[in-house]
């Protein structure tokens, strides 16, 4: 049975009877103390009754370790015209041990959604406690595998600590609820929760976010499709607002040319009551086998995401959207997830790892612009769909039933054709009956509109789509646009016969029975102003895709804002007579401002461009660009061998003893005592063993068992002496096939006499924690470490120690998860101010090598150029890089397929002095070259 829902949204499901606008995200610094409703019915959210189109963006703060960049990359997700953004919150990410957690610094969620709410994105926030999302333990903090009781169930030990989570995040949400002048406008509970579920927990989860204030929608992302039961719809642990995530084009980056091999991608309709959500829809993919980012981009490209969404749009009528990823980030420190992912977690988005714009992120652009403005699009119901005279396009159709306004797609009928095709459709609009001619070329796919208000003018039907279109200066500016060579034909009624000039372009004009038909074909940008016609002055801007995606819009407190040119504008003002834009330049080139009447002088980034109005009513003017920047070359390395820990006299004494016998591990120990890194404490990073024990004389091997996650090491030495490496394992199976010797190793040990003393030492890398994507302690708990010991034909006992990053001693600046154990870590090498005697380099060999330098930046202040550390050797050894203390990435140099890795600034000074320091571990002798400094990319920038 469905549970009640609160009196308010039983309010809420009477919809509106002419459409709203849809409210625009809740402008900037809204008074705290002035909250505004949320509802919804079975047609979209709406705010203080206004229907709101959501479409965000994900973005993971924790994979972006620095504040001033969180503004960046929100802005640019703005510029997109994003309506919003959904956050992830990583519980693992704030809290090293139980009961303590850390808002501070790059962990201040709060400042985060200040910085939504300032700019006017509306925020879902996804506190889980499970997110997945390929971080370590699945934002589970590593503590938890000590708790028992299965986690993602209503067992007590893990109700107890996820209420200790739940008790630090939901407060700060609860503040930030756009019915507290926040931008919060929905919470959603677990995560793709859909194997061995509990609907008590369910409850339980939204029961206590009730208890914190949350009043917001609640949301579920249900995995896949609705096959997957519980859909969470219904019943106990119901949510009001069921959504669906979709990765329709798979995650095999390796062969980006595959089309949907996951389905056809339509989200569908869980809740009669609620709007259809494609909470995690598509937007690139897992590298999974590191096939390299670009290829992810590839796969899920400008021709998927026209295919795709737009299918989504028209066939499901969503109106709550959010894709993952708008903007990937950096799995720094030992954030990731262990076996799917590396340092990058670009993951192929609109923007990249760089905080680069790429081509997805214009196709983002142009249907971002539409759902925003077309507000029609808030409340559709499936509609007749004209006929395609040519059957290799099809058709489906949505329509308002207020304004009656049509939308349609076209698109070719078997999805995977790629032959160009023309057709004709038969259209019977709401202003009549129309022959519509169309033409799609591949993988395309267009939603044309028919019967729509376009601010003051009707628009009866137009062959090229929609990207936005403003009330500026009091006349109509619109912006179609259709792919380049393409016929288009548009067609506005007037009641008299307008008057028309083309401004520039072809197109043909012709009148008849009170229709002003245009037609041309689409090619840079044509422009036609129209005026008289009983209606108020147009101008229509025509575009290709490339044109159309030169535009931005943005609003001021004096009207809202067209801007051609500059390859980012991030905000724009109006003072008096100037327009004062924030905007960026790659080079020098044009701007243009289509601005409110006032405006007759433009700034950009605080400086003063000569402007001249033009024939279209706008200012156009030249920008510069960037200065080009020289980095320092790295030089003065120094360096300082480390692994005492593998010498026979080395004082271990104070490392702590492995003296359990039993552990909360669904993995029983191949060999007592347990030796499970994390039943000591040791959650991240490297852990040290050493064993001691007195030879019987028949000892040949030392045999050795160790998870460490996928493309993991280990390293054994006996008395200081190199015995080699292993791979470790990914995980023990309990379930058949049962594996109970995972990433197994034997070493050979040199003959002993009986009574010789021997240590064994073993540096076992830990990748990071398994998932719980089902909801399965036997997956999630699987230990690291060292799991297994023995040495075989001997019956001595072996004394075991362990040392590593103790989670009660955690980097508290820094946090939890960017220091693990090497003795060089454990002393504080990687560290800015570490001191000690550092030598002149050498090449690393087995073990461990550090290498240190420091250089000064000085990048103009007016730029934004983003600093990649670039690797160009290979061989068997892997780095951490430390910046400025900070882990920020790992360079795999055995195994690829990363070689440069992003310094953020905000980490990095761009302006003073920076250290970096690299851990080396290397399997064997390598030749080594250092890094080095690489620009990735160069802005000026109004950023500042
Ligand atoms: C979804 C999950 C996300 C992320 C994504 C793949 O199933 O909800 O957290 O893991 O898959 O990148």
């Amino acid at each position: 049975m469905r549970r009640l829902l609160l009196p308010f949204l039983v309010a809420a499901v009477a919809f509106a009877t002419v459409a709203a606008l849809p409210a625009a995200p809740r402008p900037a610094a809204a008074a705290p103390d002035r909250g505004h409703e949320v509802t919804y019915d079975r047609y979209s959210l709406k705010v203080d009754g206004e229907r709101v189109f959501l479409w965000s963006g994900e973005f993971h703060y924790f994979r972006l370790p620095s504040q001033q960049l969180w503004r960046d990359v929100l802005e640019k997700i703005r510029a997109a015209g994003f309506t919003g953004v959904s956050l992830y919150f990583n519980w693992a990410y704030h809290s090293p041990a139980p009961g303590q957690y850390d808002f501070s610094g790059v962990r201040d969620v709060d400042r985060l959604l200040d910085l939504t709410e300032e700019l006017g994105l509306y925020t879902v926030v996804r506190p889980g406690p499970y997110i997945n999302a390929e971080a370590s333990g699945g934002g589970f903090p590593a503590w938890l595998k000590q708790v028992p009781g299965r986690a993602r169930s209503s067992a007590p030990g893990y109700t107890e600590a996820y209420h200790e989570w739940l008790d630090h995040i939901n407060p700060i949400i609860a503040r930030h609820q756009v019915t507290r002048g926040g931008s919060v406008i929905a919470y959603n509970v677990e995560n793709e929760y859909a194997a061995n579920t509990d609907a008590a927990y369910m409850q339980d989860l939204q029961d206590t976010a009730r208890a914190a204030g949350i009043d917001v929608p609640i949301t579920h992302n249900q995995c896949c499709d609705a096959s997957w039961t519980p859909t969470w719809a219904s019943g106990l642990g119901a949510v009001q607002i069921p959504g669906v995530d979709d990765y329709p084009q798979s995650f095999e980056c390796q062969t980006p040319e595959v089309w949907g091999p996951w389905g056809e991608g339509v989200t569908e309709r869980l809740s009669e009551n609620a709007p259809v959500y494609g909470a995690e829809y598509q937007a690139g993919a897992i590298d999974l086998h590191r096939a390299g980012y670009e290829k992810c981009r590839e796969l899920t490209g400008p021709a998927f995401m026209k295919y795709f969404y737009k299918s989504n749009l028209i066939a499901s009528g969503a109106t709550m959207h959010g894709f993952y990823m708008a903007f990937g980030g950096t799995n720094w420190g030992w954030l990731g997830q262990p076996n799917d992912v590396y340092t990058s977690y670009d993951y192929g988005a609109a923007i990249t790892e760089t905080r680069q714009l790429t081509e997805k992120y214009d196709e983002f652009k142009r249907q971002g612009y539409f759902v925003r403005a077309v507000a029609p699009l808030t409340r559709t119901d499936p509609a007749d769909a004209p006929a395609s005279a040519n059957p290799a396009l099809g058709t489906l159709a949505r329509s308002n039933p207020d304004t009656r306004t049509q939308f349609v797609l076209v698109r070719h009928a078997d999805r995977a054709s790629t032959t160009t095709e023309d057709t004709s459709l038969d259209w019977s609009t709401p202003d009549g009956e129309y022959q519509v001619p169309v033409r799609v070329s591949g993988r395309d796919a267009k939603i044309l509109v028919a019967g729509y208000d376009l601010g003051g003018q009707r628009l009866v039907w137009s062959s090229s789509e929609i990207m936005t279109h403003e009330r500026i200066a009091g006349r109509d500016v619109a912006l179609l646009y259709g792919r380049s060579g393409e016929p288009g034909a548009t067609v506005l009624r007037y009641p008299s016969r307008p008057s028309v000039r083309v401004l520039s372009g072809s197109v043909r004009t012709s009148w008849r029975d009170g229709d002003l038909r245009l037609d041309y074909t689409h090619a840079g940008l044509a422009r036609v102003a129209v005026s008289g016609g009983g209606r108020p002055p147009m101008l229509l801007l025509l575009g290709t895709d490339q044109t159309a995606a030169e535009f931005w819009r943005t609003d001021t407190d004096a009207g809202p804002v067209l801007v051609r040119g500059t390859e980012l504008v991030r905000s724009a003002r109006v003072g008096g007579s100037t327009l004062s834009l924030r905007a960026d330049t790659a080079a020098p080139g044009e701007v243009e401002v289509f601005a409110p009447r006032s405006v007759r002088r433009l700034t950009v980034g605080g400086e003063s461009v000569r402007v001249r109005p033009t024939t279209s009513g706008s200012l156009a003017g030249r920008l510069h660009g960037p200065a080009p920047v020289r980095l320092p070359k790295l030089s003065g390395w120094r360096y300082r061998p480390e692994a005492p820990e593998s010498r026979p006299d080395f004082d271990d004494s104070r490392w702590t003893v492995a003296d359990r016998t039993t552990s909360v591990s669904p993995f029983p120990p191949t060999t007592l005592p347990v030796l499970f890194a994390g039943d000591y404490g040791f959650d991240y990073g490297q852990v040290w063993y050493r064993g001691h024990f007195t030879a019987t004389g028949t000892e040949t091997t030392v045999d050795l068992n160790a998870i460490t996650g996928r493309d993991g090491v280990y390293q054994v030495w006996f008395n200081g002496r190199y015995l080699g490496s292993a791979r470790g394992g990914v995980q023990a199976d309990s379930e058949p096939p049962v594996n109970q010797n995972p990433g197994p190793g034997s070493f050979r040990l040199p003959a002993l006499a009986p009574g010789e003393r021997g240590v064994i030492s073993v540096l076992v890398e830990n990748l990071g924690h398994n998932d719980d994507w089902t909801a399965d302690d036997n997956r999630f708990k699987q230990p690291r470490g060292l799991v297994g010991a023995s040495l075989p034909g001997s019956t001595a006992t072996v004394r075991w120690r362990l040392q590593g990053a103790h989670r009660e001693r955690a980097d508290p600046v820094r946090g939890p998860l960017n220091t693990g154990g090497l003795y060089g870590e454990r002393h504080g090498w990687h560290l800015p101010e570490a001191g000690g005697s550092w030598a002149a380099p050498r090449p690393p060999g087995p073990g461990v090598s550090w290498y240190r330098t420091d250089f000064r930046l000085d990048l103009p202040r007016d730029q934004d150029v983003p600093l990649g550390l670039r690797f160009d050797g290979t061989g068997p050894y892997r780095v951490q890089i430390y910046l400025n203390g900070w882990q920020v990435g790992r360079h795999t140099a055995d195994l690829g397929p990363q070689r440069e890795f992003v310094l953020p600034a905000g980490l990095l000074r761009e302006r003073g002095a920076n250290t970096l320091a690299l851990a080396v571990t290397a399997l064997d002798e390598a030749a080594w070259s250092p890094p080095r400094l690489v620009v990735q990319a160069n802005h000026w920038t109004g950023r500042r």
